[in-house]
């Protein structure tokens, strides 16, 4: 039996496979994020600990599992958030987490260094964890005096399984000290923070072993003692590996409340300047693409709430049938927009408002608006040299037969829906369990889903999708100059 143990934003999965990677139980606890001011986002380090505990807890609690049978733990985690500990492994303050924003002029300040995008080949943006330490030096100087590790939040998790100080390459890739190239610490870009390479985790890849569980939690826990934890991965490269989306050119839509499009590389393709994010994958000599947008579901929830109706029925009453689009475009940046625009204050409008905009053309609107920007990830993507010929969708908006009609017809590309089953992140960290604890090739494990059906392109209304989509890149700039 294999573990795998996700520390989502929202809650920590446990979930337990069997050697041929058949899902044997899960258990769950729920998390908060405490927002003290505006664009603040933290959370309590201990309340990491004490959910996996109980994440832990439930899953034994099962009928017919034997914790004692686990061989090996995969962790996977939120991205990029800066957890301070001192000398003594004390947490210094509550940890900062991946969509806080209070160090957007922070990240600017290092994005403009121009050793940061040509090393880590990514924008610095305000959510990673770098411009987050010179934001408490410049605010909390007494406290970044005293920083002795800085851990990505996942890495926090097994320094408590295992008492040391260790972190994957993945989710290193979200700090913008790695050199992502050499998968390594970048002295460079840590001097440029005042921070130093003793202040940082060992590395290790996700698919080898980083720690063995501790002896005497291991028996507090009903565990084992001295099974490997594995490197593990940042919750994107965990779900693709739950994904099988490892081999390059394969690739996720990822409609979720942010939305994602994954690619998988065999060598490593920057390009910053489009905002893509190129990041180290899970495996050794395997890199992944991708781009990101903030506002997916969210922006259907959004327009739900406005017309109140439940996302699900508004998505129905489309009928199953795509119809070309309509005079209204809408820009889904209701939160900002990191791939392609990397911009923090743009929000979101509808553009083309008319009598006969009733309540089912605006939904179409909001479903097109969001396709259009994972169809920006898409250019993103090419513009750093990955071509794709499909994908596979995941996430709550993929239950849309009509959405997923409009993303094949508007990335012009068949979608793939997998079989239904739990291919997540902590699915993706129990593989990585399973790859250190047995050395297993992570290529070999990491397969893909079976494909239950596949949405192909509308032919008929490419044309009409592909004049809709130059509408919406000529509002972004058009929108950009009515704001401040
Ligand atoms: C990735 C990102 C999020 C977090 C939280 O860059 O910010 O996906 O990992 O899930």
């Amino acid at each position: 039996m294999f573990l795998g143990l996700d520390l989502g934003t929202s809650g920590v999965k446990a979930l337990l496979v069997d050697a041929d990677q058949r899902i044997v139980g899960s258990g769950n606890a729920a998390l908060t994020v405490s927002r003290p001011h505006p664009g603040w986002s933290e959370q309590d380090p201990a309340d990491w600990v004490s959910a996996a505990r109980e994440a832990i807890a439930a899953l034994g609690s099962r009928p017919g599992i034997d914790l004692e049978t686990i061989r090996g733990i995969g962790l996977s985690g939120h991205m990029h958030g800066a957890t301070l500990l001192d000398a003594g492994d004390t947490v210094l303050r509550p940890c900062i987490l991946w969509n806080d924003v209070r160090s957007h002029v922070e990240a600017k300040e290092l994005d403009d260094e121009p050793a940061f995008r040509e090393i880590t080949g990514n924008i610095v943006f305000p959510g990673f964890t770098a411009p987050k330490l010179r934001w408490v030096a410049k605010n909390e100087p007494q406290i970044f005096e005293k920083v002795a590790k800085v851990l990505l939040p996942k890495d926090y998790l097994r320094l408590w399984l295992t008492g040391e100080h260790i972190s994957d390459m993945s989710d290193s890739s979200g700090t913008a000290w790695l050199d992502m190239g050499a998968r390594a610490w970048s002295d460079t870009l840590l001097g440029a923070c005042d921070m130093r390479r003793d202040q940082m985790p060992a590395l290790v890849e996700g698919s080898e072993v980083g720690g063995k569980l501790r002896a005497d939690l291991a028996s507090e826990l009903g565990l084992s003692p001295g099974i490997p934890v594995a490197g593990g991965a940042g919750d994107n490269a965990a779900s693709a590996c739950g994904m099988g989306t490892v081999a390059p050119g394969t690739a996720f839509v990822s409609l979720g409340t942010s939305g994602v499009l994954f690619a998988a590389n065999a060598s490593y393709l920057p390009n910053p300047d489009s905002a893509v994010h190129a990041f180290c994958h899970a495996m050794p000599q395997t890199w992944h693409q991708m781009g990101v947008i903030l506002s997916a579901t969210d922006a259907l929830n959004w327009y739900a709430g406005i017309a109140g109706a439940k996302p699900g029925d508004l998505t129905g009453e489309l009928g199953e049938n795509l119809k070309a689009p309509g005079s209204v475009t809408f820009l889904p940046y209701l939160s900002g927009e990191r791939t392609p625009h990397n911009d923090a204050a743009i929000r979101g409008s509808f553009v083309g408002l008319a009598h006969e905009s009733d309540r089912s053309a605006l939904t179409r609107a909001v479903l097109e608006g969001v396709s259009f920007a994972f169809r920006d990830c898409m250019e993103a993507l090419r513009a750093a040299g990955t071509e794709l010929d499909r994908v596979t969708a995941i996430g709550g908006g993929s239950r849309s037969h009509y959405w997923l009609k409009v993303m094949a017809t508007v990335l012009d590309v068949p979608v793939d829906v997998p079989a239904d089953g739990d291919f997540g992140a902590a699915f993706g960290a129990a593989r990585l369990a399973l790859c250190a604890a047995e050395n297993a090739d992570a290529h070999e494990i990491c397969t893909p889903p079976a494909t239950e059906s596949t949405i192909e392109p509308e032919v008929g209304m490419r044309d009409a999708f592909a004049s809709a989509y130059e509408r919406y890149r000529a509002a972004y700039p058009a929108v950009r100059g009515l704001m401040n």
